[in-house]
Formats: C-alpha cells, sequence, structure tokens
C-alpha cells in the first residue's frame, strides 16, 4: 500500500516537473521567436496609429478631389466609391467622359457582361455625378474659318 502511494507521489512530481519543463521550452521558444521576429507578440501603438491614420486620410479631400480614389468632391461622392470602386480602379472610371446616355450605356455594359449588379436608386444619383463630372470635355473656340469668300455688303 505504502508502495503505491509513494509511486503516485512520484508520478506526479514527474508530471509537475514535465509541465514546468514544457512551459519553459514554449516560453523560450516563444522568446527566440520574438528576437527574429520583434513584431510578434507586439501591440505597439506605432500600428494602431498607422492604421488609423489611414483610415482617416481615407475621407480626405484636397482642393475638391478625394485623395484617395481621385474623384472630385461633389453630392453623390460617397454612392460612387461604394459602387464603382469594388471591381476596378477609380481611374478607369474619371478617364472616361460621357454625357448622362453615355455613362448609363457604360453601366448597363458592366450590368450585362461584368456582373455589375443592379443599382437601384443609386443609378440616379451616381449618373447625375458622372455626367457633371465627367461630362464630355467641351472643344474650347472653334477652329478659324479658312477659305471663305467674303463679300461685300450692299449699302
Ligand atoms: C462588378 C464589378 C464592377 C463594378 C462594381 C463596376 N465596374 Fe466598371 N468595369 C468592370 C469591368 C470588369 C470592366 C472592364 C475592365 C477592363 O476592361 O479592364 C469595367 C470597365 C469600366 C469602364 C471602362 C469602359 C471602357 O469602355 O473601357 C468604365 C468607364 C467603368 N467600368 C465605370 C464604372 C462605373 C461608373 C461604375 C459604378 C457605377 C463601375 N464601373 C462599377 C466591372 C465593374
Amino acid at each position: 500500500m505504502k508502495d503505491q502511494e509513494f509511486r503516485n507521489k512520484v508520478k506526479r512530481i514527474y508530471l509537475g516537473v514535465t509541465l514546468f519543463f514544457g512551459l519553459l521550452v514554449m516560453g523560450a521558444g516563444a522568446l527566440i521567436y520574438k528576437l527574429t521576429d520583434p513584431s510578434f507578440l507586439s501591440f505597439d501603438e506605432e500600428k494602431r496609429t498607422e492604421t488609423y491614420s489611414k483610415a482617416d486620410n481615407f475621407d480626405k479631400i484636397e482642393n475638391g478631389i478625394h485623395l484617395a480614389t481621385g474623384f472630385k468632391d461633389d453630392v453623390g461622392l460617397q454612392t460612387v466609391i461604394v459602387s464603382c470602386t469594388p471591381c476596378h480602379s477609380a481611374k478607369l472610371v474619371t478617364q472616361n467622359r460621357a454625357n448622362k446616355e453615355g455613362w448609363i450605356s457604360i453601366i448597363r455594359w458592366m450590368q450585362e457582361t461584368q456582373n455589375l449588379w443592379d443599382l437601384g436608386n443609386n443609378e440616379s444619383v451616381i449618373v447625375n455625378y458622372l455626367a457633371k463630372n465627367y461630362a464630355p470635355e467641351e472643344k474650347g473656340r472653334r477652329d478659324n474659318l479658312e477659305d471663305i469668300e467674303w463679300y461685300d455688303l450692299e449699302k
């Protein structure tokens, strides 16, 4: 009986020692890993502020331009950002020019061939925004007239 108790005691001590060394090895492992990769398990401020400032910058508008996308700031900007940047860069939008009908047909084309979803009530907001801010560029002054036969006005 005493023999059995002794054996149990030894077992428990053995278990405790094994557990202790196990934890020690894990701790040492983590420490070594930390030395090779300092960002491991560190919740340092620097990273967090970086994330926050990026989020702040996303709404930044300078000289009427939404910096993160390059879109012009106007009514409907947020709707356009949400609807028109998931699949491609905003540049693809801003480098194009069209009137209302033109923008609607571009949207229809994407809906028919590129899986663009139904924009619902947002469509008119988006089309108004695009037709106003990305309208066909107006030609400046017309070209000079050439080879015209002038005539004298009768008195
Ligand atoms: C579901 C994905 C998706 C969404 C959302 C999307 N597009 Fe597109 N769009 C595309 C694809 C795909 C192309 C083709 C890209 C290419 O040719 O490389 C494209 C091309 C374009 C083009 C270029 C067309 C041309 O003739 O070259 C314009 C302009 C455009 N999209 C505007 C928009 C606008 C405005 C919105 C918001 C209403 C929008 N896109 C939202 C998928 C999308």
